[in-house]
């Protein structure tokens, strides 16, 4: 199999920060990595890494066939950039923004004015595309900057981050342009603190956590990999609730979580099930839900880390969004 991102070992500290502690990464071309990790966990410095704009400490890392410190050139030439900090021009309209992105590609004039038009087109930005960037909302300002970073057909792609920040409509719509490109071909590394995006999107998962892969494999893999499902049960009778919270206890020796009127635990033998039906039925307790569960990635997360995935904001540097 190609590989069309390699890394080993890659180390990047600041001071007493490792902000990357030794990490690898494979991408097979074609496939999408999702790079999953609370703010500060390293993900922007890997993306940097790998798009030749930061040098590692120690470590390698090649794109394409290409190493990132030694043929930065033609690496450059391979990929497209979306970061956190807007790489949008606010003062210059949408089409402005693309043309010149497609003159600094060195594209004729009218070629450079064409890819703008077929993007604009493609990311439903055609009617904006003659008012200046900064009267864009968040969501357009994002597809304008994913735009931009596909001006230049990359065969690789780095999203950092690119729904922090939107509302969940525009988050969607961003989802299904990532899902057209994969369908082209084009080889991503998406990072984000976002759970569900990285089970939605990506084939592939990593978790970062202080600057360390601490977990990697597919969404089922990682879901599997705390060994964990999750029993649900919700009596019809809200005042059972408690005559439900001991039976699961007694069942699985654990006390389950209450929470929205039901009891919540993890099991690792779903042969508790019945065994559970039984004793409700006896003490004549209807249940109007009962379900067994993979774990989602969050409680993955927990599992892994054992510390909620939103929970590191203490040393990261607040990122301001443009
Ligand atoms: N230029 C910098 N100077 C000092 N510390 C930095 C710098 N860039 C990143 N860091 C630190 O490195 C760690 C990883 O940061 P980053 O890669 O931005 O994480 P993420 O993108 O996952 O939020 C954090 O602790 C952050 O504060
Ligand atoms: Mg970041």
């Amino acid at each position: 199999m190609r590989y069309a991102i390699q890394a080993e070992g890659l180390v990047k500290r600041y001071g007493e920060t490792r902000a990357l502690d030794g990490v690898d990464l494979l991408v097979p071309q074609g496939r999408l990595l999702g790079v999953l990790g609370p703010n500060g966990a390293g993900k922007t410095t890997a993306v940097r890494i790998l798009a030749t704009l930061l040098r590692p400490d120690g470590g390698t890392a090649s794109v394409g066939g290409f190493d990132v410190a030694r043929q930065a050139h033609q690496v450059r030439s391979l990929i497209g950039l979306t970061g956190q900090y807007a790489g949008v021009d606010e003062t210059l309209t949408g089409v402005e923004n693309l043309v010149m992105i497609g003159r600094l590609l060195e594209l004729s004039r009218a070629d450079a004015r064409a890819r703008a038009a077929e993007l604009l087109e493609r990311f439903e930005l055609t009617h904006a595309g003659g008012r200046a960037a900064k009267t864009y909302s968040g969501g357009m300002r994002r597809r304008l900057d994913l735009a931009a970073s596909l001006v230049g057909r990359p065969q690789v792609l780095f999203l950092d981050e690119p729904t922090t920040g939107l509302d969940p409509r525009s988050r969607t719509e961003l989802w299904s342009v990532v899902r057209d490109l994969m369908a082209d071909g084009v080889t991503v590394l998406l990072t984000t603190q976002y759970l569900e995006e990285a089970d939605q999107l990506a084939d592939d998962i990593v978790v970062f956590d202080h600057g360390r892969v601490i977990a990697s494999g597919t969404s089922d893999e990682l879901k599997a990999t705390t060994g964990a499902q999750v029993l649900e049960v919700r009596p019809l009778r809200p005042d059972h609730l408690d005559l439900v919270v001991q039976v699961v206890a007694d069942v699985i020796a654990e006390v389950p979580t209450v929470t929205g009127g039901k009891a919540v635990a993890s099991v690792r033998d779903p042969a508790v099930v019945p065994a559970i039906v039984r004793r409700l039925d006896d003490l004549g307790v209807v249940a109007s839900e009962l379900s067994l569960r993979k774990s989602s990635l969050d409680e993955v997360f927990l599992a892994l880390t054992g510390h909620p995935a939103e929970d590191r904001q203490a040393d990261a540097k607040e990122e301001v969004f443009a």
